[in-house]
Formats: structure tokens, C-alpha cells, sequence
């Protein structure tokens, strides 16, 4: 099959069907816009079973999403959409670049969930910009906005009690959205380690991508103690 294009952490391919491709799961990580290169054995395959049953879970649950089914170890059938060039991050805790940013020490309670979006463009790092940037730069509509918005915070709330179950706190994460050949917006991209900042409920070990970012050790081992609680939780 034809790859279609190859990002830093999955390959898409075309199928026979022009409105269906498949995502392959890599074992690459990178850090810092590219920066800081590396792998994680099987990551793949964990991030490929995570994402499937978190679409899975979303989609029961009234969100649309681009997920149709897992067709392997690493690959998934999903619906092609235009990607809408933003990174939308939600923060439940303080962490990271908000952190960094605004010396806000990582782990400090907000007084409400921040929203933010990104310019997906690695030329410039993928900036922060605000809804007008969006709507000025032609990347969405104001309506595209509201409506992702709104289902950004359903997703919200869904995540962290799922989450939660599983004695893992949702600190952060960032989705992506596309849109379908009839301009229906879909979640698409990939709810993983990689893409969300979990902390152990009890101790506040690090259980994602923060362990490879920080050269913290068993990144591997963190990821997969995601997947084994995800697996209880489903039992
Ligand atoms: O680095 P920062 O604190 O802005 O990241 C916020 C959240 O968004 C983290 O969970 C991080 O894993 C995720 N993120 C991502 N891809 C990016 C930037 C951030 O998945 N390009």
C-alpha cells in the first residue's frame, strides 16, 4: 500500500477505499520539536491498543472520532479526515510548558481547566496562538472553534474518570481533530502516553512520555502499566 505520509511517531497509508486509511504505530520518540530523538521498544504496539480503547471508550460514549477498528499489533483501520492544523491542549494541573512558561510550579491546582491551541507547524515549534490567530490564519472557523471546544471538554470529563478508575491522575493532554470528506469534525490522531501527562494517583510517578523527555528510567514499564490497569479496569 501507498504510505501517505510519515510523522514523527506514525506512518498513514492508503487501503482500497478512498475515505479509509491505516495508521501504523512506530516505536520512535522525540522530544522538544524533534530535538531530542529516540526509541521505545514496543511503543507501537502500546500506544496503538491504548488509543483503541480509549476511541472505543469515546466513541460509546457520543464522541466522533475517526477510530473504525485495530487491524494488528500496530496498525489501525480509521476514517480519512483533513487535519485541522491545531494542537489542542487541556491542562487539569499545572505542568510542563504552562509551568515553564508562567513559573508555575508543575503540580499546582488551577482555579479552572485552561484550554489552549497550537499552530501545528514544526518550522515554528507549534506556537501558541489564541482563537483570532486560528481564524485570522484560515486554520478554522470561529463556529469549527466552538464546536471543537465542546467536544474538547466532553472529552474532558470523559478521560478523567476514566483515567481516575485507574488510579492515574490526568494532568494534561493534547487532541487533534480533522475533517471528514463531508466536513464533519472528527477527533482523530492518537490518545496515548506520548499525548497525555498521568500520574500515579498515590505516589505522582510519572506514567508517560515525561519519563523519556526527562531521561527518567522503565519508560517502557510505565506505559505498559497504563495498558495492564486499562486491561483490569475493561475486566
Ligand atoms: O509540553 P506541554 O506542557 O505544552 O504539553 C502539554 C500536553 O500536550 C502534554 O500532555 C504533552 O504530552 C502534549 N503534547 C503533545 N504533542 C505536542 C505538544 C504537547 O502530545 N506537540
Amino acid at each position: 500500500m501507498n504510505m501517505l505520509y510519515e510523522g514523527k511517531a506514525k506512518r498513514i497509508f492508503e487501503t482500497e477505499k478512498e475515505d479509509q486509511v491505516i495508521v501504523y504505530y512506530k516505536d520512535d520518540a522525540t522530544a522538544f520539536n524533534g530535538e531530542k530523538k529516540g526509541t521505545i521498544e514496543d511503543k507501537g504496539i502500546m500506544n496503538n491498543e491504548i488509543t483503541s480503547i480509549i476511541f472505543r471508550y469515546l466513541a460509546d460514549h457520543g464522541i466522533p472520532t475517526h477510530y473504525i477498528r485495530t487491524i494488528s499489533e500496530r496498525e489501525q483501520l480509521v476514517k480519512r479526515v483533513s487535519i485541522i492544523p491545531l494542537e489542542v491542549i487541556v491542562r487539569n494541573v499545572a505542568a510542563g510548558s504552562f509551568s515553564k512558561r508562567l513559573g508555575v510550579p508543575e503540580g499546582q491546582s488551577l482555579q479552572t481547566t485552561i484550554f489552549e491551541i497550537c499552530y501545528k507547524n514544526d518550522d515554528y515549534g507549534d506556537p501558541l496562538i489564541n482563537d483570532t490567530h486560528a481564524v485570522a490564519l484560515g486554520l478554522s472557523t470561529f463556529d469549527e472553534l466552538k464546536e471543537i471546544y465542546a467536544l474538547t471538554e466532553k472529552i474532558n470529563h470523559l478521560l478523567k474518570d476514566f483515567f481516575l478508575k485507574l488510579g492515574l491522575i490526568l494532568v494534561d493532554f493534547k487532541l487533534e481533530f480533522g475533517k471528514d470528506k463531508d466536513g464533519n469534525i472528527l477527533l482523530a490522531d492518537e490518545i496515548s502516553p506520548d499525548t497525555c501527562r498521568l500520574w500515579d494517583e498515590k505516589t505522582n510517578e510519572k506514567m508517560d512520555k515525561d519519563r523519556f523527555r526527562r531521561n527518567l528510567d522503565n519508560v517502557k514499564g510505565a506505559y505498559s502499566e497504563v495498558i495492564s490497569r486499562m486491561k483490569q479496569g475493561e475486566s
